[in-house]
């Protein structure tokens, strides 16, 4: 398995350095054959190659087997006849990664703000509100007039149909519960039209149980009973949001970690982004990425029918939830540790076959 590594902004060296010591320790217990290939993204790479991101980097990616991408600063990047471009949304367009699956549960060990829960956000990732991949060339947001901005949200029968389907399977595959996240009573033609096929794709798993929220009475749902919720699926933006939100419900959203999936290709990414207030601090949290890379494996070992990616997935998960329930990890969750020593105890569990059985 080949994969390359982007570390990126802000905290994204720290944490990806982290990552790499316990997919080293995973490579080391389970024997797997992984090569990792590191480059630029973010803002060394524009100071490089004047450009955030290149197609170069695109090429490597196309030939690996997986992509780690560590967070960008995206709010510097204005402007991308200027090399300026945002690497998520990149990769995501590029590589047509369209379902963003990003699971939150509750841990042994972890402060948490509400009762126990384990649901997983499935957000569409290539339209949407997010104007700057719904256009065959060109942006979806112009400036009319100095005064007036127009942003286009597309809404595609297509993207909202697999995504509902990836979501309808991985409820088949969990506790077979799915709610359908929208706005379709002032948004009436576009998330009406998400509804309605979210509905229509639910005949196809009789056995998985449905039902549907308005997005901003969702947000009070969630935090008064988290527990009722399985899996979710929503349009791009409402889930960016309420994976953040229920990250941060489940400890920290440096525990938020997720994959980016098409139908060929898999992409590791924090649900968090760059996190300059913490950044060079030895501070942050990786167990976003960690948790991201593991979901990679899991999901390049199902696809390929190779367990052993999906048992190093597994180890990688308990390890977790070893440290975190003995605090060996960072302050946010309760821990005591620097990012590297949280990464170090991490993989020192890997080690331990109590903990992850036999390899
Ligand atoms: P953020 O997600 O970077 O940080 C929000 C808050 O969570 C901050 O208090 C931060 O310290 C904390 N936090 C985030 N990750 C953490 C971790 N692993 N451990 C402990 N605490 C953590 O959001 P913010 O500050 O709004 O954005 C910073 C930059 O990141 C901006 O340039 C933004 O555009 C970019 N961004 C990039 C994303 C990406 O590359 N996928 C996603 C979201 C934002
Ligand atoms: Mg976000």
């Amino acid at each position: 398995m080949k994969l390359v590594l982007l570390a990126g902004d802000g905290i994204g060296p720290e944490i990806s350095a982290a990552t790499r010591v316990v997919l080293d320790a995973v490579v080391d217990r389970f024997g797997l054959p992984i090569e990792i290939e590191e480059d630029l993204m973010g803002h060394a790479s524009l100071a490089k190659y004047g450009a955030t991101i290149t197609e170069a980097v695109l090429d490597k990616v196309r030939a690996a087997d997986g992509l780690i991408l560590g967070p960008a600063a995206t709010f510097d990047f204005k402007d991308a006849s200027r090399g300026e471009i945002n690497p998520s949304m990149f990769f995501r367009k590029r590589l047509d990664l369209f379902a963003n699956i990003r699971p939150s549960r509750t841990y042994e060990g972890v402060p948490s703000k509400v009762g126990p829960f384990d649901l997983v956000v499935v957000r569409e990732n290539t339209e949407g509100f997010y104007a700057d991949r719904n256009m065959e060339s060109g942006g979806g947001e112009v400036l009319v007039t100095a005064d007036v901005a127009i942003a286009i949200r597309r809404i595609t029968r297509h993207c909202c149909e697999r995504i509902a389907r990836a979501a309808f399977e991985l409820a088949r595959s969990r506790r077979k519960r799915l709610t359908f996240v929208h706005k379709a009573n002032v948004l009436k033609v576009s998330d009406g039209m998400f509804l309605d096929i979210c509905r229509s794709v639910a005949k196809e798993f009789p056995d998985v149980e449905t039902d549907d929220y308005l997005v901003d009475a969702m947000m009070a749902h969630v935090i008064r009973a988290p527990h009722r919720f399985d899996v979710i699926v929503t349009t791009n933006m409402y889930g960016d949001i309420l994976s953040d939100l229920t990250a941060e419900l489940s400890g920290s959203l440096g525990l938020g970690g997720s994959i980016n999936a098409g139908t060929e290709y898999a992409m590791a990414q924090a649900s968090h982004g760059s996190a300059p207030d913490i950044a060079g601090r030895d501070i942050a949290n990786p167990i976003s990425l960690i948790l991201s890379t593991a979901q990679m494996l899991d999901w390049y070992g199902r696809r390929r029918n190779d367990n052993r990616y999906v048992q190093a997935a597994d180890a990688i998960g308990a390890a977790v939830e070893a440290a975190v329930r003995t605090g060996q990890a960072t302050r946010d969750v309760g821990g005591k540790l620097g990012t590297a020593a949280t990464a170090a105890a991490i993989a020192a569990l890997l080690q331990r076959p109590d903990l992850v059985g036999a390899a």
